[in-house]
């Protein structure tokens, strides 16, 4: 079971990772094989609109996206998290949700599970929660759940409340690593 942890922050080390690291290691402790994959530093353009994709499914706009194509299509889980910036997900995370057009041609993604990650400071995490869950149900993807965590600088989301009542951010990060990796258990039976 190989469950891939994206975080589409700029900034390394922020709380999106630690918010994305924590989930991956619960995913681990149950026995999954886990990748971190960083967009901080990465190349990935905006999707150009040129329709290369329509008719394979290969995207023509060769970046650092065609390595996370590949890592995408071999993970069984995503756990896809991105801050919130301006009331919805990273220019970052936009871009990849664009360019993902090209696995959708071929239902690439179809019956994986996944899982969102969002980190916010204060207003819009419920949102880009929501909108994520659609972008997996568009892709055929099995929505399995999300964490939302509290923190501005980097770090503060480790003492940071989760997004329920009750919950601290890194016990949301737990509950998406579980969840993903039941799913998968679930859709194997
Ligand atoms: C350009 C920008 C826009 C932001 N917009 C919001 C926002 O709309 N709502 C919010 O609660 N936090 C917002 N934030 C705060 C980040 O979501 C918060 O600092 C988060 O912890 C950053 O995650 P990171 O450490 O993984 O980069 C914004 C931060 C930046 C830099």
């Amino acid at each position: 079971m190989k469950i891939l942890g994206l975080v589409c922050s700029p900034r390394e080390g922020g709380n999106t990772e630690i918010m994305v690291r924590e989930a991956l290691d619960e995913a681990a402790r149950r026995g999954a094989e886990t990748e971190l994959v960083l967009l901080a530093g990465k190349n990935i353009t905006p999707c150009q609109a040129c329709e290369a994709c329509m008719a394979e499914g290969v995207c023509a706009v060769d970046d650092d996206m065609q390595a996370i194509y590949s890592k995408l299509v071999e993970a069984d889980g995503i756990l896809f998290g991105t801050p919130v910036y301006f009331i919805n997900v990273t220019a970052q995370a936009k871009a990849v949700i664009d360019r993902s057009f090209a696995l959708m041609m071929t239902g690439r993604l179809r019956g994986k599970a996944a899982a969102a990650v969002v980190v916010a400071r204060r207003v819009g995490a419920g949102q880009v929660l929501s909108l994520l869950y659609t972008w997996f149900a568009v892709h055929g993807m099995h929505v399995a759940g999300g964490a939302i965590g509290y923190g501005r600088e980097k770090g503060e989301v480790r003492e940071g409340p989760g997004g329920s009542p009750g919950l601290t951010a890194l016990d949301e990060a737990r509950g998406a690593g579980k969840n993903v990796v039941r799913t998968i258990e679930r859709l194997a039976r």
